[in-house]
């Protein structure tokens, strides 16, 4: 699923951070991890003349976000979680009293050092979000649990397509509304073009001239929905990459054939909802087909109570407010401990050849995750 909805909004919102309301802000679920964590945005200089969505169907750049483990304890004002026009966005797009998201805060530190590597780069985790929204700051709790564990995990947001993205230069760019003619297979083409410059130029200089402590060769990618969906086809493609996991994406371009050009030849993991695809049929064909078609490990659950939205932090917006979020019934808590766990255990068995039981089966930890045998 991606939003088509209108833009609009974001442009004529007169967003308003009031300062007062943060001195009263809920935090967001904070990492569990042995780590603190840091963030830091890059501005990726791409052209694309062929831009699906972009005005005229150019853009010139696109935003890495990357989370990190620091040493550093945050200290001072808590700080606001999401931009204040993300926040309105969602607020009004899902149903929520203005202000509820954009009071939250997080731990997350702006800027904060990393953590000392001893010449061992962290592990680097590829990250796609929601194709239309949620952007990446919308995935916080998984992407800073997952760095508070020792990985760098690196999201890429698309402006134009997200409701809102701001450089690191301080330019905001709102999104438009989607061109009907934009299908979501072309939105996967931007995310593979996207995901391949990066992986293939800008995070090998950016190793280099910035000297950040990211492995270029021990690499997962994963993401959600549509995110999901391009993981695992730069996994396919990209020798750079080690596995890919998909949240809750119907799949797109070589992975959703139904013959042997589905497979992906190494780990993949797919992890959706409930109703994604217990069907056979009526549900999505996509998920029957791939798992097929592949020679190497691979793993696929459903979580029983989700619903796509739960595989971003709305599931735990929903928490805030009853009748806003529109996520699953399971309890917002207990989906955010299952994504920690298991797509931690998928990167920590695939990146570093840790095991973990609840990959091999049902567990009695997490009885809403439904393990399929395939
Ligand atoms: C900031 O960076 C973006 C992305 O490269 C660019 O489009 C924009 O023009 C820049 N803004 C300024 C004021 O330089
Ligand atoms: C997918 O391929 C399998 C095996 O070739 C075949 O049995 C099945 O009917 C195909 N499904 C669809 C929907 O094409
Ligand atoms: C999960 O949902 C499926 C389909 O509704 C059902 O068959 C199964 O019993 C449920 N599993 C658990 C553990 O609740
Ligand atoms: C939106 O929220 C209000 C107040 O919580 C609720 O009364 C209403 O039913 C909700 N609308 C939808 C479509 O869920």
């Amino acid at each position: 699923m991606w939003l088509k909805n209108a833009r609009a909004v974001i442009a004529s919102a007169l967003v308003i951070l009031n300062v007062s309301s943060i001195a009263h802000a809920t935090a967001i679920p904070p990492p569990t991890g042995p780590y603190h964590v840091g963030v830091r945005k890059y501005t990726i200089k791409h052209y694309n003349d062929h831009d699906p969505i972009a005005p005229n169907h150019v853009s010139t750049a696109f935003l890495a976000t990357v989370f990190y483990p620091t040493a550093q304890i945050p200290e001072g004002a808590p700080k606001p979680y999401l931009n204040p026009e993300t926040a309105a966005f969602y607020e009004d797009a899902w149903n929520f009293t203005s202000g509820t998201l954009a009071s939250l805060t997080s731990t997350v530190q702006p800027g904060a050092p990393f953590l000392e590597t001893r010449g061992a780069p962290h592990p680097t985790l590829l990250f796609g979000p929601g194709g239309g929204g949620t952007p990446v700051e919308g995935s916080t709790i998984l992407l800073a649990e997952l760095a508070s564990h020792g990985y760098a995990v690196v999201g890429l947001d698309h402006p134009f397509e997200q409701p809102f993205v701001r450089f690191p230069n301080g330019t905001g760019v709102a999104g438009v509304d989607i061109p009907d003619d934009v299908t979501a297979e072309s939105l996967n083409d931007l995310r593979l073009e996207d995901n391949a410059v990066f992986l293939d130029l800008h995070l090998p200089r950016l190793v280099r001239e910035k000297q950040l402590p990211l492995s270029t060769t021990r690499l997962g990618a994963f993401g959600f929905s549509v995110g999901g969906a391009a993981a695992l086809g730069t996994a396919q493609s990209s020798s750079r990459v080690a596995s890919g996991l998909n949240l809750d994406g119907t799949l797109l371009g070589g992975p959703a054939l139904n013959n042997s050009a589905a497979d992906v030849r190494k780990p993949v993991y797919l992890l959706g909802n409930e109703g994604h695809t217990f069907g056979e049929e009526g549900g999505d064909y996509t998920w029957v087909s791939f798992p097929r078609w592949q020679t190497a490990y691979q793993r696929k659950m459903l979580i029983n109570g989700t619903t796509h939205l739960d595989f971003c932090d709305d599931t735990f917006w929903k928490t805030l407010e009853d009748g806003a979020g529109y996520a699953g019934s399971i309890d917002g808590f207990e989906q955010i401990k299952i994504l920690n766990a298991y797509v931690r255990a998928f990167f920590d068995l695939t990146l570093l050849g840790r095991n973990s039981a609840i990959l091999d089966g049902p567990s009695p930890e997490f009885p809403e995750v439904v393990y399929f045998d395939v």
